[in-house]
């Protein structure tokens, strides 16, 4: 099985963007850790970062027929975004939602997520592990 992880904008902030929300690893050791987890579980990736709207559905239309499913946190693109919606529902693949902050005990823009009924499903609030969870769950999506 190979997965796309993808992060949208600001996450490249990781370890300096508001440390007492998102915690001081940075962006790269976290996505270390996501990469050990799923390769001991026998599942490939492939990591993407932009600041970019454009350049996340760019990617996603490019790469999709390589992958299995999605794991996307889109930072704030989460919140407004239709054109990763659209995207993400004409994608044949899973995508998961994925948040490290518990965006439902924030801020109130925080709690609606534009793109949620594109994903199979949401996780929040449980810093790395909330991908390690994505990755997961497509796995039980993918299970014959
Ligand atoms: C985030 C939550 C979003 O509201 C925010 O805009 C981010 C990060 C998270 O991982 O908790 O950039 O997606």
């Amino acid at each position: 099985m190979r997965l796309l992880i993808v992060n949208g904008p600001n996450l490249n902030l990781l370890g300096l963007r508001e440390v007492s929300v998102y915690g001081s690893h940075d962006y790269a050791t976290l996505m270390r850790q996501v990469e050990e987890y799923a390769s001991a579980r026998g599942v490939q990736t492939a990591f993407f970062q932009s600041n970019h709207e454009g350049a996340i559905l760019d990617y996603l239309q490019s790469h999709y027929k390589e992958a299995d499913g999605i794991v996307i946190n889109p930072g704030a693109l989460t919140h407004y975004s239709y054109a990763l919606y659209d995207c993400l529902k004409a994608l044949p693949i899973p995508a998961v939602e994925v948040h490290l902050s518990n965006i439902h005990e924030r801020e109130p823009f925080r709690k609606i997520s534009v793109i949620r009924d594109a994903c199979i499903d949401q996780i929040s609030g449980k810093g790395v592990a909330s991908y390690f969870e994505g990755i997961d769950r497509i796995r039980r999506d993918r299970q014959p």
